[in-house]
């Protein structure tokens, strides 16, 4: 099945001006605050093809991003385990990664981040925790999943874009309310977002470290 792409305006509108997007078949009203200031890109779903370019993505996102949250040992613990790509998420197609054009024909990606359906809060293919099971959309909160920025691409609005993408699509598939496991790096801008923090969690590392997350969860603006 062919996906839209979505694209966007680079400029900054006024509140008021607020343009829409289509992802999912899913008219989304777009307020300023989704608009990176970036040249062109667009959000498209990621494919088995994107999987080799997000380890690396997701990789030089934690090694750089994250080193004033955690300590080199956290980060080569969690590495791979507890932060990295969980594949599930690609074919469930529910992750999206984010691309810039350099021209028709140039593009890379820069950031990448999803959600699930599934019952596993966060965690890579190797976490030590899977929770495959489906959720209730009636009951249960969609999980928010694996949101990473390339370092060269950081405080452009990537992040928040990606989440709000991934919060309008989990609201088409009938959720009402997310939940995650953000690391100490993300808990700024989820808190910015709505998102308010449930509990602290401290994940064993397989370096016998450890590396604490933050549950934290809101609800689907109506
Ligand atoms: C967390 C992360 C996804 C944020 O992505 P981003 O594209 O830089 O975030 P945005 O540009 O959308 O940030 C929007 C706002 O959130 C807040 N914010 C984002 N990152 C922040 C940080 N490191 N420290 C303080 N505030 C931050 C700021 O208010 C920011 O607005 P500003 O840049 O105008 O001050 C990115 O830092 C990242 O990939 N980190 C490493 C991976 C990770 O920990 N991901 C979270 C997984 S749960």
């Amino acid at each position: 099945m062919e996906w839209p792409i979505l694209k966007l305006a680079p400029t900054v509108v006024a509140p008021r001006l607020r343009p829409k997007f289509s992802v999912h078949s899913v008219t989304i009203p777009l307020p300023s605050y989704h608009q990176p200031v970036l040249p062109n890109f667009s959000v498209r779903l990621a494919t088995e093809a994107d999987i080799p370019t997000l380890h690396a993505l997701i990789e030089s996102s934690v090694r750089i991003l994250q080193a004033d949250d955690y300590t080199p040992a956290q980060i080569e613990g969690a590495l791979g385990t507890v932060l990295g790509l969980d594949t599930q998420l690609v074919a469930d197609q529910t992750y999206f990664v984010a691309e810039i054009h350099y021209s028709s024909a140039a593009k890379i990606i820069v950031a990448c981040g999803g959600w699930s359906k599934r019952k596993t809060l966060f965690g890579s293919d190797h976490a030590a925790v899977r929770e495959p099971e489906f959720l209730d959309p009636a009951t249960d909160a969609a999980k928010i999943r694996a949101i990473f920025v390339h370092p060269d691409w950081s405080r452009r609005g990537l992040g928040t874009l990606l989440l709000a993408t991934c919060e309008s699509a989990a609201k088409s598939a009938g959720f009402t309310r997310f939940e995650m496991g953000s690391t100490l790096t993300g808990v700024p801008l989820y808190k910015l977002r709505g998102y308010e923090v449930i509990e602290p969690i401290a994940v064993s590392l397989r370096n016998g470290e450890s590396l604490p997350v933050i549950r934290m969860a809101k609800s689907a603006e109506r």
